[in-house]
């Protein structure tokens, strides 16, 4: 396959790799992944993350086994077992349901290229979509995001964060609160690392000081990331976007989802069918220091479309109205 390095996962005549996102800030260390199996595992310990950057990373690991010379029914059974990895990012399942496609009609040579076209695809997506949110950022804008979806959830710039990128990029002077995102601060680790990386200015927060900061008149506009949109808007992102809507809400406060179409789900048809991913109790016991103690811990929430005042996707803005007529399925 051809050699590429994104932010967050590269490909050379070795094959796959990816950039350790459970060790950054503190070190960048890459990771192989020789086989199916170990990304399955890179993807369950979110060593590579972010609703995009899975879809993509999976569809690769099945393009470099196909060039290895699988047979259709072994690409067919890795595929399955891929698609299992994590439940709710539904990019994870489109990417792989095109894969499945084109090995069914073009055959299983044909999946190194269809899945360097998945990869390249992100990339686009994301400039279009970070155009399209930085058009709704105004000069000197003070922005709240959460979660990190910038370079590390995708291959391409990224989706909320990409378009803080690049509305700094057109000249605009804005600064980023970023959400820390507890328990496994997606936010405090690697947003940081991105906003320092793309010199933007930013302040790290504790998820619990978002709504005092509304409060004091310190955020403009509230834009997020997704992991599956349904057909009537509603979305699932990181645990807390939902507190964060409706923060915004009371607040008087835009809030924004900033999402590639491969993140709409044509078969959901609203929130309460989006499977949302439960992680262990290791992960909030360690946030907490509350070794043993009983926990609940989803990785993701729901936010009703209510509560959004706009989608970006790559394809426009939709308001909700036009989601009310069927823009995200168009
Ligand atoms: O559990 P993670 O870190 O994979 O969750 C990621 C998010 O929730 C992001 O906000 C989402 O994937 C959209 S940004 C590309």
């Amino acid at each position: 396959m051809t050699p590429f390095t994104s932010t967050a996962i590269k490909m050379d005549s070795k094959g796959l790799s990816i950039l350790d996102q459970t060790q950054l800030p503190k070190l960048e260390a890459w990771l192989e992944s020789p086989n199916v199996e170990s990304m399955i595992q890179h993807i369950r310990e979110l060593r590579v993350r972010g609703a995009p950057l899975i879809g993509v990373a999976a569809s690769l690991q099945l393009g470099w086994l196909a060039e290895k010379g699988a047979s259709e029914a072994e690409v067919e059974k890795a595929l399955w077992a891929l698609r299992e990895a994590r439940p709710t990012a539904v990019n994870l399942m489109n990417c792989l349901d095109r894969m499945l496609r084109t090995m069914k009609t073009k055959g299983v040579d044909a999946l190194a290229d269809e899945a360097e076209a998945i990869c390249l695809e992100d990339v686009r997506l994301c400039e279009r979509m970070a155009k399209n949110g930085a058009a709704l950022i105004e000069d000197g804008d003070q922005l709240l995001t959460h979660c990190n979806t910038g370079g590390l959830a995708t291959v391409g710039m990224g989706t909320a964060l990409g378009a803080a990128i690049q509305a700094v990029r057109d000249g605009k002077k804005i600064h980023v609160y970023v959400d820390e995102t507890r328990p496994l601060l997606q936010g405090g680790r690697l947003n940081t690392w991105e906003c320092a990386k793309h010199k933007i200015p930013y302040t790290l927060i504790c998820d619990n000081m978002a709504a005092f900061l509304m409060q004091k008149g310190k955020v403009d506009r509230v834009l997020v990331g997704a992991d599956r949109i349904a057909r009537n808007g509603d979305f699932a992102n990181k645990i807390g976007t939902y507190s964060l809507a409706v923060n915004c809400k009371f607040h008087g406060l835009p809030f924004y989802v900033v999402a590639p179409r491969t993140t709409v789900d044509v078969n959901c048809a609203h929130g309460g069918d989006i499977p949302v991913e439960e992680r262990k109790p290791e992960e909030v016991w360690k946030a907490s220091s509350a070794h043993g103690a009983p926990v609940w811990n989803p990785a993701f929430d729901v936010t009703p479309s209510d509560l959004v005042t706009a989608w970006i996707l790559d394809t426009g803005v939709y308001d909700r109205a036009d989601v009310r007529a069927g823009a995200l399925i168009g």
